[in-house]
């Protein structure tokens, strides 16, 4: 790596990132059925129609996997709970053996001195509740409060921090306007109804939080750089809607109570009936502000249905995803997070990481394509600290190699590479290259 944790202030924090249903294999200690496992059941859904089943059986080796994350020097691992694995159907009585899995689980990180930083929400709607409409029924915010309100009375005060809900773009418009991700529908009322609720569900949750006592409570929004393909007026506004949708809503609901012109030109008459109400709840105060960043887009306009626009391709390197690499859009986006949203908060990199070929030689595998990409996106983490923005840690995603959504098994995210025939793990040059620079003196 070109940096060592000396080169950053004594209170910067480096961490990885996992989610519950890509590792810890969901057929395991009671779980209810997800939304994924359904929509990988349903025909070109997913790659091969892979599911979680098993995943990187985290849940019987998580004391390996942290010996790992210890092993490189890491302060923090983010993580998140399941809402299926603690209660089945979603609501009612909880399943014990998961409430004791993640007791185990937390243990076992302040064993290893790390800092655990949780989500509560990484998209596994347990399938019971997608029957009662998901992020579309309004009463899923109390249903997400009263999930919270149980795992958080049992594991809490343990943890670091605590963000509700990983990426409400992607829960929204990925599953409920592309279809790309479970529930997969592809429709603007339910994407509409979505994108409120799960802003509802959000300050509710940081609101029974609040109410237990807990602090260092956060928001994690995926944000992606939006630029216009050429120097049109059309690509202009296009991207700015794109801008608007993707990255403005949900910052502007949380941070400053209110939704951006030009997205609910598109989406307002399908919002539910005096959605402004709900912005007291929505705005509840948070201590920190994450960012998943991994890429820009170059968008131009479509004569197509609202929002009309389209993702054009650029021509800069891209990962095994296709996603260009583009380091000065997490530096555009970190300065305008706080110069428009969040101020004086605290700011983290919740996630950040590249999908890669890796290349094995001998028993090695070469990534040196992924140590590239982290070193060059904490040159930019380096430049907005020089010019004052609060910016307290970075997460790599990801840990492991793991269950990549709609790419099942076939995209590769991680420091550590699984065999997913014999779920050993080992560990990549880019690990090794990590476990170098965060070495404590
Ligand atoms: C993010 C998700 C994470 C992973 C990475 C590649 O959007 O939070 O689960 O899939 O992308």
């Amino acid at each position: 790596m070109k940096y060592t944790r000396k080169d950053f202030p004594d209170d910067f924090l480096f961490g990885v990132a996992t989610s519950s249903y890509q590792i810890e294999g969901h057929s395991f200690g009671g779980a209810g059925e997800t939304q994924w496992d359904t929509f990988a059941a349903t025909r070109a859904n997913v790659v091969r129609a892979e599911t979680g089943a098993i995943a990187c059986d985290h849940y019987h080796r998580y004391e390996e996997d942290l010996d790992l994350v210890a092993a490189a020097g890491f302060d923090c691992y983010r993580f998140s709970t399941s809402w299926a694995r603690i209660l089945p159907h979603g609501r009612g009585s909880p399943n014990q053996q998961g409430l004791d899995f993640y007791d185990r689980l937390t243990d076992a990180m302040l064993e290893r001195d790390l800092k655990p930083c949780l989500t509560l929400y990484h998209w596994e709607m347990p399938s019971a509740l997608v029957d009662l409409g998901g992020w579309r029924n309004r009463d899923i915010a109390k249903w997400f409060g009263d999930y919270t309100e149980i795992i958080m009375s049992c594991i809490g005060d343990r943890m670091f921090s605590t963000a509700p809900v990983n990426e409400p773009w992607c829960v929204a418009w990925l599953g409920h306007f592309t279809g790309h991700h479970a529930p997969g529908i592809r429709d603007i009322r339910a994407t509409a109804r979505a994108m409120h609720h799960v802003l509802v569900g959000h300050g509710t949750a940081i609101n029974i939080m609040r109410g237990l006592g807990l602090g260092n409570l956060g928001a994690i929004c995926n944000l992606e750089y939006a630029m216009p393909a050429d120097n049109s007026k059309a690509a202009e506004r296009a991207s700015r809607l794109y801008d608007g949708i993707y990255n403005r809503f949900f910052l502007s609901g949380m941070f400053k109570g209110e939704y951006p012109a030009n997205v609910l030109e598109g989406i307002e008459s399908h919002l539910p009936a005096n959605w402004q109400d709900d912005f007291p709840v929505i705005q509840a105060p948070v201590d920190w502000c994450g960012i998943n960043y991994y890429t820009r887009k170059l968008i131009g306009p479509t004569s197509d249905t609202w929002p009309a626009y389209m993702e054009v391709e650029g021509h800069l390197p891209k990962t095994d995803l296709g996603w260009e690499v583009f380091p000065a859009g997490l530096e555009h986006l970190l300065k305008i997070v706080q110069h428009d949203y969040t101020g004086d908060l605290p700011l983290y990199v919740t996630e950040n990481g590249m999908a890669n070929d890796d290349i094995k030689v001998g028993i090695n595998i070469d990534d040196a394509a992924r140590t590239d990409y982290l070193n060059t996106h904490l040159d930019v983490v380096q430049n907005t600290l020089v010019e004052g923005v609060p910016v307290k840690g970075y997460f790599i995603w990801s840990l492991l190699d793991n269950y990549e959504w709609s790419s099942g098994y076939e995209k590769r995210f991680g420091i550590v590479h699984v065999d997913f025939e014999t779920l050993k793990r080992t560990p990549k040059s880019s690990y090794h290259a990590i476990a170098k620079a965060l070495l404590k003196a």
